[in-house]
């Protein structure tokens, strides 16, 4: 499959009557399909933006060696299926205005993990390559008003892309000057 195959199957699945076990067999297919993952591989270091709706958003989202995004939601169900590398999520659950560890989840090329609409993680590459995760969300991810936790307390406030640019950049810088 090409990307617009793919864009086309997430949004078929996204019809399906039971949209979220379509969406993760189609990762589960689309995450070991060669033709897919050569295509996918041109994206640029961050979030490339394949398909952005009011109902579903497709990321191809290309993480730099040891990039570290801080806790965040997104208050919609999403789907991540790894084509390349490593992609290790850790969980949070509320604790009043901050957040608690709450396990994690290691995903290698061909793993495929879903999240609910409540979940909370951080996102950590600890390879020296470049991880490749398609990311499947069930609505406006890129307009959605949503959380991220800072600061030594976790204190929750507002997303703030820049933070993540800044990370991508400083991942990006570091994987230049020790290749
Ligand atoms: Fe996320």
């Amino acid at each position: 499959m090409n990307t617009d195959d793919l864009v086309a199957e997430c949004v078929s699945a996204l019809a399906a009557s039971d949209p979220l076990p379509a969406t993760r067999a189609l990762l589960e297919r689309a995450s070991r399909d060669s033709k897919l993952r050569e295509a996918l591989r041109h994206g640029r270091t961050g979030l490339n933006i394949l398909h952005n709706a009011p109902d579903l958003t497709v990321l191809n989202v290309v993480w730099p060696p040891g990039v570290t995004l801080v806790p965040h939601n997104h208050l919609m169900w999403a789907a991540i299926g790894i084509y390349d590398g490593r992609e290790e999520n850790r969980f949070y659950r509320r604790t009043g205005s901050s957040i608690t560890a709450s396990g994690g989840k290691d995903l290698d090329a061909g793993d495929v993990l879903m999240l609910g609409n409540d979940a909370i993680h951080a996102v950590h590459n600890p390879k020296r390559a470049y991880t490749g995760a398609i990311h499947v969300y069930g609505g406006d991810f890129v307009n959605q008003p949503r959380s991220q936790w800072t600061g030594e307390n976790l204190e929750e406030a507002p997303y703030d892309i820049e933070i993540i640019r800044a990370e991508f950049a400083r991942a990006e810088r570091e994987a230049e000057t020790s290749r």
